[in-house]
């Protein structure tokens, strides 16, 4: 089965398909379009302006991955496209395309959760990890701790009160005059800094449970940036000091998780995943407890339509099936916890 994946949830259009196959599959192709040069003269991302821009430009992904698969639009079985969460305008565009599409070849549409993207994607790695295992989300929009059993069983263990990690990361960038997106330049940045010359506090780091607290982090950066004795030769210094905060925090937990669950192995997604100190902390910490971190492909930690075509395939491929219909749903606010798993229940 070919499963094409259409991702338009907030600033990336991706199109990607998988192949289902017997005993493993694969990624036949993917094709990305990031509008990060759009939003930059805003800071941010501009709902209206992403709308319009995947409008633009998912015709023409579509047409570049079936090209550079040498497949046509026959060939493919099923349409998978995230439904939510992300900007409503944003996942109309990719839900509109992906219902009709489905609609005019007579294959089924597969809804698909963004985070059940990012989650599932480091199975698209040539060493995937084996259920369960414990999940550590860390995203634009989130930050949560999960224990997975299976596709669709997800119990949350931990999860931000506040800020995501990577909209902590994105905030404090801006502080620090970094341009948009944050996350990647304020990393850069840390790399030229000693983080032992600013004291950050580690939020709830004894809390007891395992959620997370990031927004007095960035206040914190916010009074040493507009103190008196501030001088901007420090960024690089303030910028190591509030990543290792983060990275102590999210490694700490994400320990706690796998002692709690006594599992051996976390997998980590979503775009703050592609932080090579975080990679390094997390590698040597569970490391030293005998177990073992997984993460995606570097190219497919930020939004790709690789994971929705793959995440639509495995519900896919355990019996889930959605035929054709006009109706475009889509859920901007969609908790994770709220999936259940496709086809027969599973043991374990
Ligand atoms: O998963 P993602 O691409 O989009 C969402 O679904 O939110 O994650 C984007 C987030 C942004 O906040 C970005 O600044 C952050 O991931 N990010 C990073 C790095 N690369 C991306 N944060 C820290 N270090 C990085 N290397
Ligand atoms: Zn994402």
């Amino acid at each position: 089965m070919k499963v094409l994946g259409i991702e338009t949830s907030c600033d990336e259009t991706g199109v990607a398909i998988y192949e289902t196959g017997e005993g493993s599959g694969r990624l036949l192709g993917h094709c990305l379009h990031s509008q990060v040069d759009l939003h930059a003269a805003y800071g941010g991302v501009v709902p209206e302006l992403a709308s319009r821009d995947h409008i633009r430009r998912l015709p023409l992904l579509l047409e570049q991955v079936l090209q550079s698969t040498a497949l046509r639009i026959e060939d493919i079985d099923a349409i998978a496209y995230t439904a939510g969460p992300g900007l409503a305008g944003a996942l109309l565009v990719g839900a509109s395309v992906a219902e009709s599409l489905a609609l005019a070849r007579g294959v089924p549409a597969l809804p698909v959760h963004h985070l059940e993207g990012h989650l599932l994607s480091p199975l698209l790695s040539a060493d995937p990890p084996a259920f369960p295992f414990v999940a550590l989300l860390v995203s634009g929009g989130h930050t949560q701790l999960m224990r997975v059993r299976g596709v669709g069983e997800y119990a949350l263990l931990g999860e931000s009160v506040d800020d995501a990690a990577g909209e902590a990361f994105d905030k404090t960038a801006k502080l620090l005059g970094l341009g948009y997106p944050g996350g990647p330049q304020l990393a850069r940045l840390a790399q030229e800094g000693d983080a032992r010359r600013f004291k950050l506090p580690r939020p709830m780091l004894h809390s007891g449970d395992l959620d997370f607290s990031f927004s007095g982090l960035k206040t914190a950066v916010l009074n040493i940036v507009s103190g008196a004795d501030w001088r901007p030769a420090q960024a690089a210094d303030l910028a190591a000091a509030f990543q290792e905060a983060v990275v102590d925090v999210l490694c700490a937990k994400a320990l706690g998780a796998l002692k709690k669950t006594g599992l051996k192995t976390l997998v980590v997604a979503g775009g703050v995943g592609a932080n090579r100190r975080l990679r390094d902390v997390l590698d040597a910490a569970v490391g030293k407890r005998g177990g073992r971190v997984h993460y995606p492909e570097p190219e497919l930690c930020t939004d790709n339509g690789a994971m929705i075509a793959f995440a639509g395939a495995m519900r896919l491929a355990a019996g889930e099936t959605r035929h054709a219909s006009p109706a475009v749903r889509i859920r901007p606010r969609w908790p994770l916890t709220e999936l259940t798993a496709p086809g027969a229940t599973r043991d374990q």
